[in-house]
C-alpha cells in the first residue's frame, strides 16, 4: 500500500495525532483479538506522545485496557535503563510509571548486558509471545518509528550491518559514527507489522524527508520500511513537510 502522509500544524499537534493513532490502533486490535502488541519508538519525538497517552488514561472515555496491551521497544541504546540516553527510561518517565500496566506486559531490552546477548534475549522474548510458525514473521499490531537527520530509523543507520539482516528479528548493530552498539528490530520484522507509524517533526529533517518520500529509492534506511501487508502512515509537522 502506498504510504499515507498526514501533515499537522506543529509538534504539539503531532503529539496529539500520534497519541490518538496509538489509541485508535489499540481499540481496533482489541476488538479483533485478545491483545494489542506495539513497539515504542525512541529518541525525543515520542516523549510528548507518551505523556498525552498517560494523561488520556485519566479520562474514562479514553482509558485503555493495559492488561491486554504488550509494549516492546523497536530499538535501544547500549546503556542501562537508568541512563539519560535510555529509550526505556524516556518511556518510563513519560508513560509507564503513570499507567497501570502489568510489569510482565512491558518488554524492556536489557541493554545493560552485552549487546549481542541483549538482542538474542529480546528475540527469545518475542518468540515467547509470537511462537514462530515456519517461515512466518511475528505481526505487531503497531510499530512506532522516528527518522533521524541521516534518514536512519530505529537503530538501522546508513552503512551499518543490520540493514542487510534478513533472518533475525532483533540484532546488535555497531554504529561506527556513534562508536557504539545499538539493539534494534530488523527490517523484515518491521515490515510484517499491521501498521507502521512514523512521527517526524522539525525543519532539520525537511530535506531528508523530501528525499525519503519523493527521491530516489534505496538511498535511506527509512525507505526500506515498506510493510508487506500493512499500513504505512507518516504523521509529520509543517516544518518537516516544508519541502514536500
Ligand atoms: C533512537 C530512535 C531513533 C529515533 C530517531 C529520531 O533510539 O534514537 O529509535 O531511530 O527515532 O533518531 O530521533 P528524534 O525523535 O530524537 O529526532
Amino acid at each position: 500500500m502506498p504510504p499515507e502522509i498526514k501533515v499537522v500544524e506543529n509538534l504539539p499537534a503531532l503529539s496529539r495525532a500520534g497519541a490518538d493513532e496509538f489509541s485508535r490502533c489499540a481499540r481496533e486490535a482489541l476488538s479483533a483479538h485478545e491483545r494489542f502488541v506495539v513497539a515504542l519508538s525512541g529518541g525525543s519525538t515520542p516523549k510528548a506522545v507518551f505523556s498525552l497517552l498517560a494523561d488520556d488514561q485519566k479520562d474514562p472515555a479514553k482509558c485503555l485496557p493495559w492488561e491486554r496491551i504488550h509494549l516492546f521497544f523497536g530499538d535501544e541504546r547500549h546503556v542501562p535503563p537508568t541512563d539519560k540516553d535510555s529509550n526505556y527510561r524516556m518511556a518510563d518517565e513519560s508513560l509507564l510509571s503513570k499507567i497501570s500496566i502489568p510489569p510482565q506486559n512491558v518488554h524492556r531490552i536489557r541493554a545493560e548486558l552485552d549487546a549481542n546477548v541483549a538482542a538474542s534475549q529480546y528475540e527469545t522474548a518475542l518468540r515467547d509471545l509470537f511462537p514462530p510458525k515456519p517461515g512466518e514473521w511475528p505481526r505487531f499490531d503497531l510499530i512506532m518509528l522516528g527518522m533521524g537527520p541521516d534518514g536512519h530509523t530505529a537503530s538501522l543507520f546508513p552503512g551499518t550491518a543490520a540493514l542487510n539482516e534478513n533472518s533475525r528479528w532483533v540484532v546488535a548493530n555497531w554504529v561506527e559514527k556513534l562508536k557504539t552498539w545499538r539493539i534494534t528490530f530488523t527490517f523484515p520484522l518491521i515490515n510484517h507489522a499491521a501498521e507502521v507509524l512514523f512521527l517526524v517533526a522539525g525543519d532539520d529533517k525537511s530535506q531528508v524527508l523530501k528525499e525519503v518520500l519523493q527521491g530516489k529509492p534505496g538511498v535511506y534506511p527509512c525507505q526500506r520500511v515498506q510493510p508487506v501487508n500493512g499500513r504505512l502512515l507518516w504523521i509529520i509537522d509543517k516544518a518537516a513537510a516544508r519541502l514536500l
